[in-house]
């Protein structure tokens, strides 16, 4: 999410069940490093507290245009913000957004508003559906305004059906993309920022971070992949639709979005175990872990004590979980791989290609200053049988979301 940091953000909060989720909003942008803006209608202030929410943005709320103490400045909100989010978007305040029917302070500020406006209606079935409902969604796209689109399932009603909110870190998700793609205030309503839901059904197992091969129960062997690349690509998966298994090594960054089993693991063999026993059900695997070649022959039950020569220390190698996967991939299943080189880039990546049986390898270039490794940005290539596809400097978010669509062409139609 590192596109929000600095991001000024106001968050429109209208009279819904799902009002609740803006706690979880407001609390996303507060960690990505925005800085955020609460406006609530009158309904809003019925399902959660404005204190909840003055809390977690440390600003006060502004729920009127004017209040006792003060006439609050809607222009000048409208004028301060990066982007504008309403969420959740009631079809009362569709309507009101669509019909400029100025009678709240989130109106008000949405009027004066020169920023991008994103909207997340939250709403039954049968109101979102209604004919009345889309041509507000419509009239608003009209203006330019970015929907994020509801998501399907248990409604507060208890009917089953579109309408229900779309998930925090999918709306979070969203608006990163909208600033990863160097939209800013002054580019109002003209990207898309749609993510497609094409990996809806699908299982996907994904390796990602470093392995540690302890020598000793204090000391380890290891090495300087942070998972990040591995974390984009799970969490890109899941807000397309499909269920990720992803294996993590140790590292200091984590994930806890909704569709992503994160099963934590610490050596190459442990890693190689899961991803053997996970495969089976999954269509497609993605391996961006950068798993040691080589472990300690022994693990040593004490400390190592220090002596006065030279330590040599004996390694064996570790399994090959690509190649393990790759030895064992059934019609119906894709593999990627990463690859690392220094020389003779493609070459070495398609010998990879065949070795392990991918069907294409992400290569990074670990001469381009900010690529691979502990940066936010990465620079790839995807190799196949028959081409090489290049792709521009990128963060590692929207990296994610060029494998996943080189993926999303090469996934069996059966699956
Ligand atoms: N890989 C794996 N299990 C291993 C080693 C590597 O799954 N024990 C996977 C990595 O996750 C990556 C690909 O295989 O997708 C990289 O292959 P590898 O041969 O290790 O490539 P490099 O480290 O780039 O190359 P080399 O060691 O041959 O220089």
């Amino acid at each position: 999410m590192e596109h929000l940091r600095g991001k000024k953000i106001i968050l429109g909060v209208s009279g819904s069940i799902a009002a609740y989720k803006s706690a979880l909003i407001v609390r996303g942008l507060v960690k990505a490093g925005a800085e955020v803006r609460v406006l609530m209608t009158r309904a809003a202030t019925d399902f959660i507290s404005p204190l909840t929410l003055s809390t977690l943005s440390k600003h006060a709320v502004v729920s009127s245009v004017h209040d006792e103490a003060s006439w609050n400045n809607h222009v000048e909100l409208g004028l301060w913000a990066d982007a504008m989010l309403v969420a959740p978007a009631t079809a009362t305040t569709l309507s009101k957004m669509a019909h400029g029917l100025c009678d709240s302070a989130l109106v008000a500020v949405y009027l004066s508003a020169r920023c991008p406006v994103f909207f997340a209606p939250a709403m039954d079935v049968d109101m979102w559906l209604h004919p009345a409902t889309v041509a507000n969604v419509k009239r608003l796209q009209s203006f330019g305004n970015h929907l994020i689109d509801v998501a399907e399932g248990e409604l507060a009603s208890g009917l089953v059906g579109a309408g229900r909110l779309a998930e925090p870190e999918d709306i979070l998700l969203q608006l990163n993309t909208f600033f990863a793609q160097g939209a800013g205030a002054q580019d109002a309503g003209t990207k898309p920022v749609a993510i497609p839901h094409d990996l809806s059904g699908k299982h996907l197992l994904i390796t990602a971070g470093p392995t540690l091969e302890d020598l000793d129960p204090v000391r380890f062997l290891g090495n300087r992949s942070t998972g990040r690349m591995g974390i984009a690509l799970a969490e890109a998966a899941a807000a397309r639709g499909a269920t990720v298994d992803l294996l993590l090594g140790p590292t200091h960054l984590s994930t806890q979005r909704e569709g992503i089993n994160l099963i934590s693991v610490r050596s190459a063999r442990e890693m190689h175990d899961r991803a053997v026993e996970l495969w089976p059900r999954a269509q497609a695997g993605i391996l961006a872990a950068a798993v040691a070649d080589y472990r300690p022959a022994t693990v040593s039950e004490q400390k190592i004590k220090k002596g006065e020569g030279p330590l040599r220390i004996n390694l064996v190698r570790n399994p090959d979980i690509a190649a393990t996967l790759g030895a064992s991939k059934q019609p119906h299943q894709t593999l990627v791989g990463f690859a690392l080189e220094t020389e003779n880039e493609v070459d070495n990546a398609r010998t990879k290609l065949r070795k392990k049986n991918f069907d294409f390898i992400v290569l990074n270039s670990p001469n381009e200053a900010g690529a691979a490794f502990g940066h936010a940005t990465n620079r790839i290539q995807v190799v196949d049988h028959n081409k090489v596809t290049p792709y521009e400097l990128k963060s590692k978010d929207l990296v994610a979301h060029d494998i996943l669509q080189e993926l999303v062409l090469r996934l069996s139609p059966t699956t």
